[in-house]
């Protein structure tokens, strides 16, 4: 079958090859009971397991139950298959402490230091109604009715305790986590996910994916932390911008996606290499010397973002971009610096705005049936 297991050590839909399609959703928790919120993760939980095993939602199902009340399912996904759905939870900093400073559930002691709020980023040009939140689920699913049934369904068994902050669909993964995947294209044209880490290099997910025993409070052993910015990518300018000005910002060739003066796609770039003209073949602020490892303390990530385009903006421009997602072991020690370097250095940034920014510690998986989303955290 095409489910992706939903118990395990750790989350699916982190080292899990990236499906196609993305529904990400992040909530506002707005009960004040602790006790409703933990009642409602148990649900969730349950209702996830039977969702990625292509059941319906509830125990009942969209129409066999008494027509006198609301199914407990919504339908829609009646007849698909479970087409690849993960589910992965994640708790924003908000949860823990909330804008106004106050510890709404009792939780402040357990926030994790790697889960300090992300600094402001030289051109941020972040709205606040896309950004944050107290919880988030990433549904990844090969059929995006799949992805946006399991939300849908979340939210509904989430009446009263959390409401949708906000969402984003995301299509046409920009990254490859496992090394059987092709690499895809991203909407700039080019590969996307050559250099990321794949499920295959366990060494380096042990040293910069995964937290373990002593990094901070241990409900996060086994567990993530991921970034999300949704980019706004000005890809009408990227259009009337030259191929060799294209690639000398990103460092890597269009077809192939092999560093410049390489010729193959996985061919490692070799950063000292000089053109007849004495200039460097990969520029200095090309966009993968700046994110390479080498200029950030070895600092890898785990990319797994998506394309979106969200209609037009009125000025007769395409509203679109990449909705990046990073997952890492500390993103103070490595989304942080990388994304300084880029900010600072990357012509890239005259293409692109981040509009949107959060946070995210998602913990280890569910271990079997009863177990449930957060209960080491509560
Ligand atoms: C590499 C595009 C934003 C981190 C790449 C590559 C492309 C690309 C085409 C080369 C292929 C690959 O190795 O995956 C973009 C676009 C972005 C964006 C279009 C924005 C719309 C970011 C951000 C970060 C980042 C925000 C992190 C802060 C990286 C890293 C690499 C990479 C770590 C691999 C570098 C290496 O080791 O060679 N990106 N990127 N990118 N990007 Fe980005």
């Amino acid at each position: 079958s095409d489910a992706v297991p939903f118990y395990g050590a750790n989350q699916a839909g982190i080292v899990t090859p990236a499906q196609d399609r993305l529904h990400f959703v992040a909530f506002d928790v707005v009960t004040k009971s602790r006790d409703r919120l933990v009642e409602m993760l148990r649900e969730w939980t349950e209702a996830a397991a039977r969702m990625t095993a292509g059941r319906d939602a509830g125990l009942i199902g969209a129409v066999a139950g008494i027509p006198e009340a609301p199914p407990d399912d919504t339908g829609e996904a009646i007849g698909l298959p479970a087409s690849g759905l993960t589910l992965t939870i994640g708790f924003g900093p908000s949860l823990f402490r909330n804008a106004d400073g106050v510890d709404r559930f009792g939780l402040a002691a357990r926030r994790p230091d790697a889960l300090a709020d992300l600094p402001k980023f030289p051109g941020d040009a972040l709205e606040a109604e896309i950004s944050g939140g107290d919880l988030c689920v990433q549904a990844c699913a090969n059929d995006p009715q799949v992805a946006v049934h399991a939300v849908r369904n979340l939210a509904r068994i989430g009446f009263g305790v959390v409401s949708v902050r906000w969402s984003q669909l995301g299509f046409g993964r920009t990254s490859s986590t496992s090394r059987d995947q092709a690499t895809p294209r991203n909407l700039f044209g080019f590969k996307d996910g050559t250099a990321n880490l794949k499920a295959e290099e366990e060494a380096l997910l042990r040293e910069w994916l995964w937290a373990r025993s002593g990094d901070g409070p241990s409900w996060m052993d086994g567990g993530s932390y991921a970034v999300t910015r949704k980019i706004r990518m000005l890809v009408e300018t990227w259009d009337r911008t030259s191929l060799m000005e294209q690639e000398a910002i990103v460092g890597r060739s269009k077809g192939s996606g092999a560093p410049l003066g390489k010729k193959d796609e996985f061919d490692e770039p070799d950063f000292a290499v000089k053109g007849a003209d004495g200039e460097l073949v990969v520029g200095e602020v090309a966009h993968v010397r700046l994110a390479h490892p080498d200029q950030n303390a070895g600092a890898r990530l785990l990319r797994r973002g998506y394309n979106f385009v969200d209609g037009s903006d009125g000025l007769g421009r395409l509203n679109a971009g990449l909705f990046f997602i990073a997952y890492q072991r500390n993103p103070h020690k490595q989304f942080v610096p990388v994304q300084l370097a880029l900010a600072r250095n990357d012509v890239m940034n005259e293409y692109i705005r981040h509009v949107s920014s959060a946070l995210w510690a998602c913990p280890g998986g569910v271990a079997e049936k009863g177990d449930f989303w957060g209960r080491a955290l509560f």
